[in-house]
This record gives C-alpha cells, sequence and structure tokens, in this order.
C-alpha cells in the first residue's frame, strides 16, 4: 500500500488548502481505510471506530494485541449520546472544563459501539481532542474515530509525522502532517463509571486539577510503580505492557543534582572503557556536565513542559544513534512528574538505581 502524505501549512488555524486536505482524509475514513492524524497530545492511527473491520485494520497496522481498547475521539459533545450509554455528573463537570483538551474518559457504552473497537469491554473510552486539525478530519469523515496512538505496539509514541512514517509507511492510507505536537505525551484517562472518578492513566491534566472540578479523585492502584511490577492488573488494559522502550539498556538515576551527575559520569566510565556506544538524558542545566561523549537535553527544569514535549522523541533519537547503554536522570519533581515518570518508567523496564 502506498502511504500518502498530506501536509497542513498552518496547524493553528488551518487554510482552505488545509480543510480540503482534512476532507480527503475524512472520505478515506469514511470508507473504511486509516489516516494517521495530529493531536494536541500525540499523532493518532484513526479508522472508523464504529466500523469493526476498520477497528480490526488498526490493531494489524500497529500490531497491538487485541484486548487493547481503542479510543474513540470525537468533535462535538453530542457524540457522547451515540456512544455513553449514560453520563454521569461528574463526566460533565470534567467534558465543561478539559474538552476540547488532553483528557480520556471511560463510559458504559451503548450497544451500538463495537466490542472490536472496545476490546470486548462494555466500556468505551472517549476524548475531544483540541487540534484544530483532529477536528477537522473527524467532522469531515462524519463519524468517530477510533485512534490509538500512531506507533508500532511497544515503540515510543509520535510526537512528529516522521515518527508516523518510520513505524506506518505502506501500512495506512494516509498520514497528515501537521508538525510537532504540542504536550507529547498521551492523555490523561478518567473513568468515570465509579462513584469516584479514577485516573488510570496519568498525563498533563493532573491529580490536583481534576479534584478542582469534581472533588475527590482515585487512582487506579495498580499503575502506582511497584504494585504493577507485583503483577497487579491496571484497569487500562494497555498499562500492563511494556512500552516505549528504545533499543539501548536504559537505566534511570535518582538522587540529588549533584549525586546524579556523579553517579552517571562514573558509570559511564566503565561502560565506554568496556567499548560501549553509551548517550546520557540530561538537562539545559546539567548538559555541560557530563564527560560522555553523547549527551541529549530532554529539556528545561524551569519548564517541565519541555521534558514532556521532548520525551519520545529523545527516545527515538536514542535508536537512530544507535547506543546500546542510555542513563537518564529522574523527573519526578514537579506537577508533570507522575505523567512523565510513568512513561519513562516503563521505557528503562523498571530500572532505577539510587545515586
Ligand atoms: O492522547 C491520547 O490519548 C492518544 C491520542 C492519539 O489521542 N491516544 C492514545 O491511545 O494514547 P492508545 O491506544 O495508545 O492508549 C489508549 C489507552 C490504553 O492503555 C487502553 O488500554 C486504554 O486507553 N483504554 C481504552 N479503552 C479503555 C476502556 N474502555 N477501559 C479502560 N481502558 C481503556
Ligand atoms: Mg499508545
Amino acid at each position: 500500500m502506498e502511504t500518502q502524505i498530506l501536509k497542513i501549512e498552518n496547524p493553528k488555524a488551518l487554510t482552505p488548502e488545509d480543510y480540503k486536505k482534512a476532507d480527503i482524509a475524512g472520505k478515506i475514513l469514511a470508507n473504511g481505510g486509516l489516516v494517521a492524524f495530529p493531536t494536541e497530545t500525540v499523532y493518532g492511527l484513526g479508522g472508523n471506530g464504529m466500523n469493526p473491520s476498520a477497528s480490526a485494520k488498526i490493531y494489524a497496522a500497529k500490531g497491538r494485541p487485541s484486548d487493547n481498547p481503542l479510543i474513540i475521539h470525537i468533535a462535538s459533545l453530542d457524540a457522547l449520546d451515540v456512544l455513553a450509554d449514560s453520563v454521569p455528573d461528574a463526566a460533565k463537570a470534567l467534558a465543561k472544563a478539559f474538552w476540547p483538551g488532553p483528557l480520556t474518559m471511560i463510559f458504559k457504552k451503548k450497544a451500538q459501539v463495537p466490542y472490536e473497537t472496545t476490546g470486548g469491554l462494555d466500556t468505551v473510552a472517549v476524548r475531544f481532542p483540541s487540534d484544530p486539525t483532529a477536528q477537522a478530519l473527524i467532522l469531515a469523515s462524519g463519524t468517530y474515530i477510533a485512534a490509538p496512538s500512531a506507533n508500532t505496539s511497544g515503540r515510543p509514541s509520535p510526537t512528529t509525522a516522521e515518527h508516523v512514517f518510520e513505524d506506518m509507511n505502506g501500512r495506512i492510507d494516509a498520514i497528515i502532517d501537521g508538525g510537532q505536537v504540542g504536550i507529547g505525551i498521551e492523555s490523561t484517562i478518567v473513568d468515570v463509571t465509579e462513584d469516584v472518578p479514577m485516573i488510570l492513566r496519568p498525563g498533563y491534566i493532573t491529580k490536583p486539577m481534576l479534584e478542582t472540578v469534581v472533588g475527590e479523585v482515585a487512582i487506579d492502584p495498580a499503575i502506582i510503580d511497584d504494585h504493577l511490577m507485583q503483577g497487579m492488573r491496571p484497569k487500562a488494559p494497555g498499562m500492563k505492557y511494556k512500552h516505549y522502550a528504545p533499543k539501548g539498556e536504559l537505566t534511570i538515576v535518582e538522587g540529588t543534582s549533584e549525586n546524579v551527575v556523579e553517579a552517571i559520569n562514573a558509570k559511564v566510565r566503565v561502560d565506554l572503557q568496556a567499548g560501549h556506544k553509551v548517550a546520557v538524558i540530561a538537562t539545559d542545566e546539567t548538559k555541560g556536565r557530563y564527560i560522555c561523549p553523547i549527551v541529549e537535553s530532554i529539556g528545561t527544569r524551569v519548564h517541565e513542559e519541555t521534558i514532556a514535549h521532548n520525551l519520545y522523541d529523545i527516545l527515538r533519537r536514542m535508536d537512530e544513534l544507535s547506543v546500546d547503554i542510555i542513563y537518564s536522570e529522574s523527573f519526578s519533581d514537579g506537577a508533570l512528574g507522575q505523567a512523565i515518570m510513568n512513561r519513562l518508567l516503563k521505557a528503562a523496564g523498571h530500572k532505577v538505581i539510587q545515586s
């Protein structure tokens, strides 16, 4: 299959030409094809979420286990009436506060939502993205778009059209190139079928932000790092898989900045002597302090959004550089720390050392 590239000229405010491209892609989706597209979080791999065979194609293109359900993307609130069996008050309040935006909510599903899309579950994940291209595409398709992140299963999520191309060229009908996404990590997932809304995946919308709208919010105990290690089952099936892993062996080093730099340098010295190709994931604040030939800054601790924004790109760059050992600083301090470390720990297969 030849994968068509549709380039958006002005992703922040679409031009008439851009809308034409969204229309072309929307027709492909309406006819059961697959289109990758930008959202504010990561690129999605879209198919008609109401069409079981389109969902089956998504699983095949990603090499994704079929028990791992897809998020359905909408571009108007009335779509909820078609997809969700009931919309609790907490969900209405969260939608008002955070939609369109990087929040996914889990509802009891209506009968017409195919089990092929929900991985056999009686619930459905719904998200209303804020990205203008995503919205134009969903509206042009005339349906609701099931879209996982547009990476091959197990690889870092794509934050540019080039990342999507690496993984999906020849496997899908089209890629809409809307440039680099803003946030860089996937949406926060909240289960609103419980009395107390529960976070199933941390993201840009943090627990305190949710709590200002709906009061008490729980977090799925199974996604707390050491519980997952003990084999607890997360409520979002996708959270149990090893994810985002670069090919090189990644270790996270925790401790004070001073100790981390010293500990990583000591490790790097030994690894270089043994003939390894080694890289360090540092920050703008520390990048000058490492003795390693390859040091990549992930962003600045002063603006932790930069760290989320660059995370997946850096993990992919490690593969391009063909390094076999990677050391990364830890980023658990700020409001986004939980969301960032959730991804980084998975990428590292939970290998952490204290310095
Ligand atoms: O930001 C995002 O959410 C991106 C963009 C493309 O919108 N999408 C995304 O999709 O991250 P994906 O498929 O990579 O991750 C979806 C997660 C998986 O962990 C899946 O198990 C969970 O959502 N999920 C989907 N439906 C669910 C349901 N009914 N109940 C519990 N978890 C669900
Ligand atoms: Mg994913």
